[in-house]
């Protein structure tokens, strides 16, 4: 299986990474992975301007695809299973995040507009796992509302699922216990992503 990690945690010591290495574990000792890496912090990706996105829309124009700038919708394409974790911020996460999008949605790589304008899928993945904690408890996630919704009507993936563990910055509660907790809960995950 082809598992593409997207690691959007901007902290030494994410909470949410740590849930996400644990899934991966899980998964690589259940099935035979190879994990692309995509760690956010690491890859200084720019907002696209007016002349990166001019030279982007001219090379999809030419059909044109060599380019380094294609490589992560590539890698995004080709991936059978992906896996995102973003911690929790200001109700959604970190604009990296947004950033890596805005790299990947390139048409004719990920997704193709059909007779309809609509867009249709040219990603591999039947499968997302998003996963995330939060400081306190709130009902809205727009990061992960948006990230599904992208997963649904672009990308097409049928199956998406989300981690989540809440309340680790509210004084009193038991970090360690709710990550156990949702670590079961990721446990539990693991055959249906296989
Ligand atoms: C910039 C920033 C914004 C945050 N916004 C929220 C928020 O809107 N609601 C919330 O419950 N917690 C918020 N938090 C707390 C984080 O969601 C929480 O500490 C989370 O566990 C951090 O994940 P990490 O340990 O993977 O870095 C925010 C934290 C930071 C640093």
């Amino acid at each position: 299986m082809k598992l593409l990690y997207i690691d959007a945690c901007v902290r030494a010591q994410s909470r949410s990474k740590i849930l996400a290495d644990y899934l991966l574990t899980g998964l690589c000792a259940q099935t035979t992975c190879t994990t692309t890496e995509v760690i956010l912090p690491q890859l200084n990706l720019q907002p696209l301007n007016e002349q990166t996105l001019q030279h982007r829309t001219s090379m999809i124009a030419q059909n044109h695809f060599d380019d380094a700038m294609f490589a992560l919708a590539k890698d995004f394409a080709a991936a059978d299973l992906i896996v995102i974790v973003a911690p929790y911020w200001d109700l959604s996460f970190p604009s990296l995040l947004k950033l890596y999008i805005e790299h990947i949605n390139v048409a004719k790589l990920v997704f193709r507009y059909g007779a309809d304008g609509r867009p249709v899928s040219l990603c591999r993945a039947q499968k997302l796992c998003y996963i995330t904690t939060k400081g306190g408890y709130n009902p809205d996630d727009f990061g992960y509302d948006y990230i599904k919704y992208l997963a649904h009507n672009f990308y097409q993936i049928p199956s998406v699922h989300l981690i989540k563990a809440e309340g680790l910055d509210i004084i009193g509660n038991d970090v360690d216990a709710i990550l156990q907790q949702t670590k079961s809960e990721i446990d539990a995950l693991i055959t249906s992503l296989i």
